[in-house]
């Protein structure tokens, strides 16, 4: 039997991998008294080039496991899971269920060049609810868009700072400036990994922008709500999973630079 969640019980987070973890580093700062489940599913990794069935079937396992440890709420800590699973995973869990899309509403209201570029996974970018995306946001700039193969696995193997991932950012990052691209959407949960990377690749003009704190204020928002704030006082705890394994959150987030 399921726990039965209140506003005591842990948020769940879940992702494809590590990548998620970004967005829990900003759901911590924000919420800091509430308890954090992580579920890294690092062995069905990447998620960007499955099918729409294999990232919703996914996504139930991982939902399912989190509500078994008492979540009181689940957050998709990944662009391409939203993409695919969300709506299914609304109409079957009555639990808060919060989701992510790349960001180009405010990529466009802060472009100067009226060009922004957005790296993502492919499944992102082709996804029904990125076209919504752009055909509600991107009507009066130019949006340039790139998938990143390989790249969420360069972060997913620890190589934040690899000649190799180097040499990746550097092929991605490179045809969005030439297009005259002034601020970067980053549309991967993992790609705040090698954010150092793309800065120092895209130069201290371009403006790079990431979800994660939008969403830990939007989550913050439904948790009002639904009364589902933590009563407690005492700073939140941990725990992950990365696949069967303990996860060592702490240690991966001081990878981050
Ligand atoms: N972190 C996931 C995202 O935000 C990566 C997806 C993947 O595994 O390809 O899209």
């Amino acid at each position: 039997m399921q726990p039965v969640a209140n506003a005591s019980s842990p948020i769940g987070i879940f992702d494809s991998g590590i990548g998620g973890l970004s967005v829990l580093r900003h759901i911590r700062e924000h919420l800091p008294h509430e308890d954090l489940l992580y579920f890294a599913d690092s062995q069905h990794a990447p998620y960007g080039g499955q099918s729409a069935e294999f990232i919703i079937q996914r996504s139930r396992v991982l939902t399912e496991f989190l509500l078994a440890h008492g979540a009181k709420a689940i957050v998709v800590a990944c662009n391409t899971a939203t993409a695919a699973a969300i709506q299914t995973l609304r109409q079957e869990y009555t639990l808060p269920i919060i989701g992510m899309e790349p960001a180009v509403k405010p990529a466009a209201a802060a472009t100067k060049t009226g060009v922004i570029g957005v790296l993502a996974t492919t499944g992102t970018l082709k996804s029904a609810q990125f076209a919504a995306l752009l055909a509600n946001y991107g009507q009066h700039i130019q949006v340039v868009t790139q998938a990143c193969v390989g790249l969420v696995e360069c972060v997913e193997r620890g190589e934040l700072d690899a000649a190799s991932t180097r040499a990746l950012v550097a092929q991605y990052v490179t045809p969005l400036l030439e297009a005259g691209a002034d601020t970067l959407v980053l549309g991967c949960t993992h790609y705040p990994f090698v954010r150092p990377l793309i800065a120092e690749i895209a130069g201290p003009q371009v403006t790079l922008i990431d979800t994660g704190a939008a969403v830990a204020r939007h989550l913050q928002h439904r948790l009002e709500e639904s009364s589902l704030i933590s009563p407690l006082q005492a700073a939140g705890k941990l725990q992950g999973w990365r696949d069967d394994q303990a996860l060592d959150i702490e240690a991966i987030l001081a990878s981050m630079r």
